[in-house]
């Protein structure tokens, strides 16, 4: 009977080590990480680029409003015809501009600064070309945005792997609320007419 104790002790603190030989966690299984080397292509990059022309479903199943195939490739490029589309292609509402506040915080405001208007301490570090303010870029269309987030701007990249679809479209939306937000008075008086701000 004594020796019963010590060997019931010895199973249980080996149990955890047989159980996981059967019971192979995820985390521990083969797999690839990222920028990893493969023999399986042809290239040797464990990475695939996806085809040409291929959209992971899920970008629109966000946007169920966007049902016809046009209008999908308008809110995917941004553009009509060739040039920016003049407004955004989706329904603003509270959670849009409040998913477009989360991401402008974390993707464009290091930049462009918090408030838009271009002031970050990368701005004050950044030699070769400054981030404009975005507050001055009124007259633009919701397009031009868009299309600098998608494609890139300058000396900018693009930010399409940062922000899915309707990302891309809720900073655009939370950007027009920053230069609503600039125009907008507390005191009852007119905004200042933007040649004397
Ligand atoms: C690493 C710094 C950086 C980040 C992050 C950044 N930008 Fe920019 N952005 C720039 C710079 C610099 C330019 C000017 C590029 C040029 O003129 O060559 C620019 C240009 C632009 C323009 C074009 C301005 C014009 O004159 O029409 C827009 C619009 C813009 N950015 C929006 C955004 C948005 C929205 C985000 C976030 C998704 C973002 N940027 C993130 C640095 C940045």
């Amino acid at each position: 009977m004594r020796w019963l104790i010590p060997a019931a002790g010895l199973a249980t603190l080996t149990g955890c080590n047989v159980s996981s030989e059967f019971l192979q966690r995820m985390e521990h299984q083969a797999k690839y990480e990222y920028y990893e080397a493969s023999d399986f292509w042809a290239d040797g990059r464990a990475m695939r680029t996806p085809p040409v022309g291929t959209v992971p479903r899920e970008r629109f199943e966000k946007l169920p409003e966007l049902k016809d195939p046009t209008q999908r490739q308008v809110a995917l490029t941004g553009r009509s015809a060739g040039q920016p589309v003049a407004h955004l292609p989706i329904t603003v509402d509270q959670n849009l501009l409040t998913l477009g506040q989360k991401k402008y915080n974390i993707v464009c405001s290091q930049c462009h600064g918090v408030l838009g208007d271009g002031n970050s301490i990368v701005a004050e570090n950044m030699a070769l070309r400054l981030p404009p303010s975005l507050l001055d870029l009124e007259s633009k269309s919701d397009g031009h945005f868009y299309v600098a987030i998608n494609e890139g701007y300058g000396v900018m990249p693009s930010f399409s792997g940062e922000l899915d679809l309707r990302e891309r479209w809720a900073v655009v939306a939370y950007v027009r609320a920053l230069q609503t937000a600039r125009n907008t008075r507390t005191d009852g008086q007119q905004p200042v007419p933007q040649e004397n701000r």
